[in-house]
């Protein structure tokens, strides 16, 4: 058995893939330049959430909003999805931001309605001149004027700081920040990018580059795991899984109102290129067809369809031709490499202020 829907008590969100950065290494560019354009740019609606809110009981359901191909904040449906979320009375809302959207005052409002049951991540990779080699297009006094604002109001923002080789040596002085400014909480945390990608570098759209840290754990492990199976792909063909999001209880729904079982399997559907992720993905399309997770045609019912309730499981421990092993789990979910920076142990997290 996967999951019961009486056990689920986390939602992901992809709210929208709209996004007014520009980070070489998002899933919403190609190259670090361009926009993908297999990507539909489209938002979740109200609607979509009283489809997704119905079954719950009250104070049950923490909303996480962290997807794979934009920030909440750009969407103009998210206000209005907030406020009927938090009077459908949910347990908990999460926003990971890169915090530089809207105004002071809105970000002051902002605390004031979500009062302790909301939460803000701000992805801040660096200080004012190293934030932008990543976070393309972003003002970081702007993001320092906003987290304070809503610090100032009450709200409870966290600091999430992504090491590259340009800020590494600036992640004291940015605890520091975040700890004079109010900050409850700073995570600083490797990324697996370029180990899953294969590379060192990546330009940005500003013909800047970008480079990975001298000790990225993801990369020695990825070249221990290559030695000892041959080939990566052979380790995630046959390394035990354990699935991180059945451990956590919580589902993915993407920008289109697809439920997906994890973050991880709700991106490459939209990739802009073949890879080995999305050859596992044409095998699902050809025996469920497309819409098979579609939340908008089936609410509630997709999460009794076959993928969840037996493909997912047979995929991890028994599979054969028809229950193949996604390559998206191997890879995420094997026993060796971390692929996750925010689940695994690749992750120094500190608690900064008392709240
Ligand atoms: C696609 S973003 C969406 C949320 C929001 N726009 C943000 O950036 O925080 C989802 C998560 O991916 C993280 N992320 C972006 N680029 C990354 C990278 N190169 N390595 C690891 N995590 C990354 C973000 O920091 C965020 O936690
Ligand atoms: S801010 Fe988030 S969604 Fe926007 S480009 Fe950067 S990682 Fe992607
Ligand atoms: S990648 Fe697969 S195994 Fe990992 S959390 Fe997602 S569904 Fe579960």
């Amino acid at each position: 058995m996967y999951l019961d829907i009486n056990e689920i008590n986390k939602i992901q969100l992809d709210h929208t893939s709209r996004c007014n950065l520009a980070c070489p290494q998002c899933a919403r560019m190609i190259n670090g330049k361009t926009v993908n354009p297999s990507m539909p740019i489209t938002d979740l609606t109200l609607d979509d959430y009283k489809i997704l809110l119905e079954p719950f009981n009250k104070n049950k359901i923490t909303l996480f909003h962290c997807g794979n191909y934009g920030d909440a904040l750009a969407s103009s449906t998210f206000d209005e999805t907030f406020n009927y979320s938090l009077e459908k009375n949910v347990k908990h809302i999460r926003i990971a931001t890169n915090g530089s959207l809207r105004n002071t005052e809105w970000w002051s409002e902002l605390a004031n309605r979500g009062g302790n049951r909301l939460s803000v991540i701000f992805s801040i990779d660096g200080l004012e001149e190293t934030n932008p080699m990543y976070r393309v297009n972003s003002n970081f006094n702007k993001i320092k004027e906003n987290a304070q604002a809503f610090i100032n109001a009450g709200g409870t923002a966290e600091w999430a700081f992504i090491e590259f080789k340009h800020n590494y040596h600036q992640i004291a002085q940015a605890e520091q920040l975040a700890k004079d400014m109010g900050f409850s909480k700073f995570t600083a945390k490797y990324t697996s990018r370029f180990a899953d990608q294969d590379q060192t570098t990546q330009e940005n759209k500003k013909g800047i580059i970008v480079e990975d840290t001298a000790d990225n754990q993801n990369v020695k492990d990825k070249k221990e795991i290559t030695q000892q199976y041959n080939s990566f792909d052979e380790y995630v063909e046959q390394t035990p899984i354990t699935c991180k999001y059945q451990r956590d209880k919580t589902v993915f729904v993407d920008m289109c109102m697809k439920l997906w079982p994890c973050c991880w399997l709700g991106a490459p559907e939209y990739f802009h290129k073949p890879t080995q992720q999305t050859k596992s993905f044409d095998h699902l399309f050809n025996i469920y067809g497309k819409d098979f997770n579609d939340m908008r045609k089936y609410g509630w019912q997709v999460f009794e369809h076959e993928f969840f309730q037996e493909y997912l499981d047979k995929s991890w421990n028994e599979q054969d031709n028809k229950f193949k092993r996604i390559y998206t789990c191997g890879r995420t979910c094997g026993e060796k490499f971390e692929f996750s920076s925010g689940h695994g142990k690749n992750i120094k997290s500190e608690i900064i202020n008392d709240k």
